[in-house]
């Protein structure tokens, strides 16, 4: 099976910082692939490097076929590559519904009619119905983070990026957002799914990745992933035998 997306020795550095050294991994289609790693790994660097807000300084990104280190942020939002932030972005002084239109209208080019149509489905995928017309800026936690992965949907992405969509909710409410990438992943997406608390990652996804000091450190089956020897090492900081 060829992946939908490959990363291939992907490095970065800030001056002296070598943030990424050579990260490794394919994801393929309809996989939902969590990404764990301690504060500071990289994580939101390689999903920025991934969406084109950030430059790798060596290795490759190939998308679809296609190499896309070089193109803009714009260009891969079209050919398919979406994301949430850790920090939700919504626009505040809209509602939900128009939150997800604009993003119809502006990542995938849609006119405003067949936008508002495709919300209205996203309204029903996130659950958020019932909070169509309210402003994102009074909406809970858990409901921005609905709305980030609805907005993120609007550009009718084959990947999607998810930055900590779980980071700050509760249990029950972290079920919620399970749902949705259930939900998604019977629609065929493609998810890459960055969390710092790796328990989150054992429930909905199929393979985890751990990424530490720059480097992909293990990547598999996410029982496998997290009982491991690797992980608790770069969690914990202990060497064990
Ligand atoms: N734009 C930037 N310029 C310089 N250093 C940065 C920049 N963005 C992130 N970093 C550094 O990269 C490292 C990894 O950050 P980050 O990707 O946010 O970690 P994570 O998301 O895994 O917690 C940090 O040491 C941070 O200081
Ligand atoms: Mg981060």
């Amino acid at each position: 099976m060829t992946p939908i997306l490959s990363v291939k020795d992907l490095a970065i550095s800030f001056g002296s910082n070598h943030v990424l050294r050579s990260i490794n991994f394919d994801l393929y289609e309809n996989e939902v692939l969590g990404v764990v790693g301690p504060n500071g790994a990289g994580k939101t660097v390689m999903l920025d490097i991934l969406t084109g807000v950030l430059k790798n300084t060596a290795g490759t990104i190939t998308f679809m076929g296609q190499e896309i280190s070089k193109k803009s942020i714009y260009e891969r939002v079209r050919m398919g590559i979406g994301r949430t932030f850790q920090i939700p972005k919504s626009f505040e002084g809209m509602t939900a519904y128009e939150n997800i239109i604009t993003g119809g209208v502006y990542g995938a080019g849609m006119s405003e009619k067949a936008a508002a149509a495709q919300a209205e489905e996203i309204l029903d995928i996130i659950g958020m119905n019932e909070h169509a017309l309210t402003f994102a800026g009074k909406l809970g936690l858990l409901d921005r983070k609905r709305l980030e992965i609805g907005v993120a949907m609007a550009s009718k992405p084959k990947v999607i990026l998810f930055d900590e969509v779980a980071g700050g909710l509760t249990e029950s409410e972290i079920a919620g957002v399970l749902e949705i990438v259930a939900k998604m992943r019977k629609l065929g997406y493609s998810i890459i799914w960055i969390e710092h608390v790796i328990q989150t990652m054992l429930k909905g996804t199929d393979r985890v990745l751990c990424m530490a000091n720059g480097v992909d450190v293990i990547c598999g089956e996410p029982a496998m992933v997290m009982s491991s020897r690797e992980v608790e090492e770069v969690y914990l900081g202990v060497k064990k035998k």
